[in-house]
């Protein structure tokens, strides 16, 4: 089974506070991601600025595309994403524009897991070629006595059980990794439990050992 990779979630309102936590934080670890929030805010110039100063890292724009898949997932492999998000709830003409767009360009969508989806949806998402998705806890259900527990993990397995590749997020912390032991987690995806610490990349390399002891 493959290690799981580290990604920093920028949810930030400007490239400039981006820019502080990922100075500290990118060499430690693998994925920086263009949170929704920074992508809205700052757009093509933060995915083609991160692209620029970390040549290393997988660079992903959290664009969570609805429509005009094609046209957003072309932008932002242009200026340089990897990985680009689009909703489980979009048509599936919007995801199979995307796929092809990415695809075109070296890039690969992954499909974000938000609200009301089946099994049988995913069985499609396959099929439009789609390989990986995102498990979210949603910051609102979490923020309502929400938590990561048996439920969750069962829903990770049964996706990666059909071959998905499976990263998972949603107020992630130190001690909700070794929950996913034994799933061949793609990335966890972290936000502000990294970057809101007083010490980040201290903090992403306890992340690192903690992913390291329970993927050896
Ligand atoms: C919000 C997101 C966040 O970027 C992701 O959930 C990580 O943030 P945090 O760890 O702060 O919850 O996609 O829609």
């Amino acid at each position: 089974m493959e290690k799981p990779l580290l990604q920093v979630a920028l949810d930030n309102f400007t490239l400039s506070e981006a820019l502080e936590s990922t100075r500290v934080l990118a060499p430690e670890l693998d994925v920086v991601e263009i949170g929704t929030l920074l992508c809205l805010a700052t757009g093509a110039e933060s995915i083609q600025v991160m692209r620029t100063l970390y040549p290393e890292n997988i660079i992903v724009a959290d664009l969570k595309i609805v429509d005009a898949g094609g046209e957003l997932a072309g932008m932002a492999c242009d200026n340089g994403a990897n990985w680009v998000t689009v909703m489980c709830n979009a048509a599936d003409a919007t995801k199979a524009k995307a796929v092809e767009a990415a695809a075109k360009r070296g890039g690969e969508m992954q499909v974000e897991l938000f609200g009301n989806w089946t099994f049988e949806q995913a069985v499609e998402w396959k099929n439009i070629g789609l390989k990986q998705v995102i498990y979210h806890q949603s910051r609102d259900a979490l923020n309502s006595g929400g938590s990561w527990g048996p439920a969750n993990m069962e829903t990770v397995k049964k996706l990666t059980d059909m071959d998905f590749e499976v990263s998972v997020t949603g107020g992630l912390t130190l001690d909700v990794i070794s929950l996913f032991e034994g799933i061949p987690i793609k990335s966890f995806i972290v936000g502000r439990n990294l970057r809101n610490v007083a010490d980040p990349a201290a903090e992403a390399r306890a992340y690192k050992a903690e992913i390291a002891t329970y993927w050896p």
